[in-house]
């Protein structure tokens, strides 16, 4: 039976009407915030192609993560830029290393809050590749070994989630081991599993000042021309023993995200990542787009395509037009 008999439009009538009938809802408790913590006091320096987002000393992350509290956002992610890089990536994993410190002070102050750590070298290693150079291209295997120790320096900082980002082959069942044999086994691992070698991190590069000095990230992050590697990718580090899976950027990969939601039963994550914010930001600021419809519109599409979490640097907008 079609029209008259039907007409779509009824449920459509009213606010109440359409709330009824939503399907997809977004809540404060599914995003996670990232944040960026450098070495110093006082510290707010804007980044300027991420309008609203800083790097930020200890003291005023502190602040930033009192408002995550109270916006009962779901909790933080954090970057670290390091004072000094070396060859070696040895600020990633320094028990006195600037996320380490940060890990310790949020849990000193907001031990409820739940921190999530980035687990990669690109932030601290001196030419920005994502672990240990050998022949121009990044070894996997050593590699391995300073991710599984910036995990582990992680988790005893406090950490509540690791989630490596670096893409190597085997880094989840590496940092597993690890962080089992140190007496972490309860620690769980989000990992990047679905990560493409973006454009879309353009941004974040400036505000992690982890740009690679030569090359590209092309021989360990994912072709975007390519799904069903992307099931591959997610299906090893599950045998691995991840405990969730990210797909990362959000917006231009949706249909890898619903592929996910389908395939695997444990909790999915999707990275709206730097570029597909500053590409909003930028359009609100000319007058293009409307700010707060931008912002929700993107989370409720990558909800509604299959992501039970949003690593977003729109938290706190979001959850303030929830709230
Ligand atoms: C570290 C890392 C990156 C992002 C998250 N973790 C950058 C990269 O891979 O170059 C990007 C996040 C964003 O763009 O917001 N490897």
């Amino acid at each position: 039976m079609a029209f008259p008999v039907h007409r779509k439009r009824r449920l459509r009538a009213s606010e109440a009407m359409r709330s009824l009938v939503r399907e997809t809802k977004l809540a404060p408790t599914q995003f996670i915030y990232p944040l960026f913590v450098v070495p110093g006091k006082g510290v707010r320096k804007e980044i300027g192609s991420m309008p609203g987002n800083y790097q930020l000393s200890v003291d005023e992350l502190l602040k930033e993560c009192a408002e995550a509290v109270s916006l009962g956002i779901g909790g933080i992610i954090l970057f670290g830029i390091p004072d000094a890089k070396d060859e070696f990536a040895s600020g990633a994993y320094a028990e006195d290393g600037i996320v380490q410190q940060a890990i310790r002070a949020i849990k000193n102050e907001h031990p409820k809050l739940l921190v999530i750590t980035d687990v990669c070298n690109c932030e601290y290693t001196s030419h920005g590749h994502c672990g240990k150079i050998v022949d121009g291209d990044v070894d996997n295997d050593t590699t391995l070994e300073w991710l599984s120790a910036a995990a582990l320096s992680h988790a005893q900082a406090g950490a509540d989630i690791v989630a490596p980002s670096d893409m190597m082959d085997g880094r989840v069942g590496a940092i597993r081991k690890c962080l089992d044999d140190h007496g972490f086994q309860k620690t769980p691992i989000l990992s990047y599993a679905a990560k493409y070698a973006s454009v879309f991190y353009g941004p974040f590069r400036e505000a992690a000042e982890s740009a690679p000095q030569f090359g590209d990230r092309r021989s360990y992050q994912m072709d975007p021309a390519n799904s069903r590697e992307a099931l591959h990718e997610m299906q090893l580090d599950l045998e691995e023993g991840a405990d969730m899976l990210m797909v990362k950027p959000a917006m231009p990969y949706l249909d890898i995200i619903r592929m996910a939601r389908e395939e695997f039963p444990v909790p999915i994550a999707a990275y709206q990542v730097s570029g597909e914010f500053s590409m909003i930001m930028a359009a609100v600021r000319n007058g293009w787009l409307d700010h707060n419809r931008a912002i929700l519109e993107s989370l409720t599409c990558i909800h509604r395509a299959g992501a039970d979490i949003i690593l977003t640097y729109f938290a706190k907008d979001a959850a303030r037009l929830l709230g």
